[in-house]
C-alpha cells in the first residue's frame, strides 16, 4: 500500500454545554453565515457533524445534546475530537451538565475553548462564569490560566468571529496532521436503518480518504460504500481526513463509537464482519463452499 506524506488536517470540534444553552443555534448561526454559498441547502438535523469553511480555514463541528439523559454521546463526543467548544449561557452560569462536559473533556485530554454565550440578554453575567468556571479549575487565560473564553451571542452574531480565531489558533498548536494517501479510516458517529435506503451512518474520517466504491468494514457491519453524502445530503466521491459523511451500502447499522477501516478484500471483509458478529459456524460453511 502506497502511503501518501502528512499534512495539516482541520480541527474536530465538539460543542458541549448544559441543555439550552444555545449549542445548535451557534452553529446554525455559523453555518449560516459561513457555509458557502451553493454549499448550502437543506439542513439535516439528524447528523449532528458539519465542516465549514471560516475564512480562516475548514472547521468540522460536531454537535452534542444537551440533556441530562445523554452523558455517553457526550463522552464520545470528547472524545473523537480535537477540541471541545463548551458553551455556558451568560444568564445561567455553570449547571450540571457544563460541569460534566469539563469533566469529559479532561478525561479524554481535550482542550476547551469556553463560548459564554447568550450576552445578549441583560442578565448575562460573563464574570460570574469565569469564577464558577474557574472554581472547577477551568483557568481563563486573562487570569493567569491556559482557557480562552470569548463572550458570544449566537442571536445576534457577537463574538462569533473572535470565537473562531480562538479555536484556529487552538488547532495550530495542537499541530493536527494526517495523510490523505492512504485507505480512509475514522469512526462511527451515529447510523441509522433508513426506510427508503437500508442502513445510514455518518462517519467522521480521521485519516486516509475514503473513497464511492471502497469496502467498508465498521464495528460488526460491512458493505461496500455505494453513495455518499455532505452534511446537505449532496452527493461526495470521497472524504479526507476530518471530513464528517454519510454513507450508505453497509449491511447493518453500526454502532456509535465504532471505528471503521477501509479493506482491500470484499470476501475478507464479511468475513470479518460475521466473525465478529459470532457468526463462527456460518464462516465455517462459507469456507467450506469456496
Ligand atoms: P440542547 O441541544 O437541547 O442541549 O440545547 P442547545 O444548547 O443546543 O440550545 P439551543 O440552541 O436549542 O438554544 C436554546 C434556546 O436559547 C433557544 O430558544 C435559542 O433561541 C436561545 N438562544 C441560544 N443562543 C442565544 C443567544 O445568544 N441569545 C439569546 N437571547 N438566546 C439564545
Ligand atoms: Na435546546
Ligand atoms: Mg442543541
Amino acid at each position: 500500500e502506497i502511503v501518501g506524506d502528512q499534512v495539516e488536517r482541520a480541527p474536530v470540534v465538539t460543542v458541549m454545554g448544559h441543555v439550552d444553552h444555545g449549542k445548535t443555534s451557534l452553529l446554525d448561526y455559523i453555518r449560516e453565515t459561513r457555509v458557502a454559498a451553493g454549499e448550502s441547502g437543506g439542513i439535516t438535523q439528524h447528523i449532528g457533524a458539519y465542516h465549514v469553511e471560516t475564512g480562516h480555514g475548514m472547521v468540522s463541528f460536531l454537535d452534542t445534546p444537551g440533556h441530562a439523559a445523554f452523558t455517553a454521546m457526550r463522552a464520545r463526543g470528547a472524545q473523537l475530537t480535537d477540541i471541545v467548544i463548551l458553551v455556558v449561557a451568560a444568564d445561567d452560569g455553570v449547571m450540571p451538565q457544563t460541569e460534566e462536559a469539563v469533566n469529559h473533556a479532561k478525561s479524554a485530554g481535550v482542550p476547551l475553548v469556553i463560548a459564554v454565550n447568550k450576552i445578549d440578554k441583560e442578565e448575562a453575567d460573563p464574570d460570574r462564569v469565569k469564577n464558577e468556571l474557574a472554581q472547577r479549575d477551568v483557568i481563563p487565560e486573562d487570569w493567569g490560566g491556559d482557557v480562552q473564553f470569548v463572550n458570544v451571542s449566537a442571536k445576534t452574531g457577537e463574538g462569533i468571529d473572535a470565537l473562531l480565531d480562538a479555536v484556529l489558533l487552538q488547532s495550530e498548536l495542537l499541530e493536527l496532521k494526517a495523510v490523505p494517501d492512504a485507505a480512509g479510516r475514522g469512526v462511527v458517529v451515529e447510523s441509522r436503518l433508513d426506510k427508503g435506503r437500508g442502513p445510514v451512518a455518518t462517519l467522521l474520517v480521521q485519516n486516509g480518504t475514503l473513497k464511492q466504491g471502497d469496502i467498508v468494514l465498521a464495528g460488526l457491519q460491512y458493505g461496500r460504500v455505494r453513495a455518499m453524502l455532505d452534511e446537505n445530503g449532496a452527493p461526495v466521491k470521497s472524504a479526507g481526513p476530518s471530513i464528517p459523511v454519510e454513507i450508505l451500502g453497509l449491511d447493518g447499522t453500526p454502532g456509535a463509537g465504532d471505528e471503521f477501516t477501509v479493506v482491500s478484500n470484499e470476501k475478507k471483509a464479511r468475513e470479518v464482519a460475521m466473525f465478529r458478529q459470532g457468526k463462527y459456524r456460518e464462516i465455517k460453511l462459507q469456507r467450506q463452499q469456496q
